[in-house]
């Protein structure tokens, strides 16, 4: 039986991430999507609100549960006996530092791998920040996020359900 891990900041979750979700959920048996700190983010939403947004877009998915993890990634995934870490690949610009991050993270831990998936192009544009950035501004991101993800980043920007601050 093969266990995945997918970890990431899901600030807030997106399309994009849902797409590699449901995806990732049809190859493995069981999918671990894990809220985990990447300490060159400041994020608008706390752990436990990020938690509770996947747990809520995830919860026709069988195979998935939701964790969250404060530590390092490799030992998490040893620990837990994940057969792979997977991660999205939008763009080569994203190549670079998934590079870095899977050699790392099997030099930490030998017996974890990482499987990368390619990003359906629809979603190929979109990031978490780039949600924030337009709600910020009262823009629409109903395109970009499922609706009660949309009303809680609205809620955190201080901008009413009809995009006025
Ligand atoms: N579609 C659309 N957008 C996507 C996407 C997809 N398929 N996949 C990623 N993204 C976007 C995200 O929205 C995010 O956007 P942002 O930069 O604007 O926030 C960005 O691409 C990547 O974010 P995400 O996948 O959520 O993860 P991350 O790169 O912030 O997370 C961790 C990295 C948390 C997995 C990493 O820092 C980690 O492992 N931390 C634990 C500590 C550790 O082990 N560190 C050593 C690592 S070698």
């Amino acid at each position: 039986m093969a266990r995945a891990i997918y970890p990431g900041s899901f600030d807030p979750v997106t399309y994009g991430h849902i797409d590699i979700i449901k995806r990732a959920a049809d190859i493995f048996d069981e999918l671990t999507v894990s809220v985990l700190s990447n300490s060159a983010k400041s994020p608008l939403f706390s752990v436990d609100e990020r938690v509770n947004m996947l747990k809520e877009v995830c919860s026709d998915l069988k195979n998935v549960r939701i964790t969250s993890y404060m530590g390092l990634l490799a030992e998490y995934a040893q620990d837990e006996g994940f057969d792979v870490i997977i991660r999205g690949l939008r763009a080569i610009t994203d190549f670079e530092y998934e590079l870095q991050m899977a050699q790392t993270n099997h030099k930490i831990s030998e017996s974890v791998d990482t499987v990368f998936l390619t990003t359906s192009l629809e979603y190929a544009y979109l990031s978490s920040s780039i949600v924030r950035e337009v709600a910020r501004y009262g823009g629409d991101i109903h395109n970009f996020v499922p609706d009660l993800v949309a009303e809680q980043v609205y809620a955190k920007a201080g901008i009413d359900r009809n995009g006025k601050q």
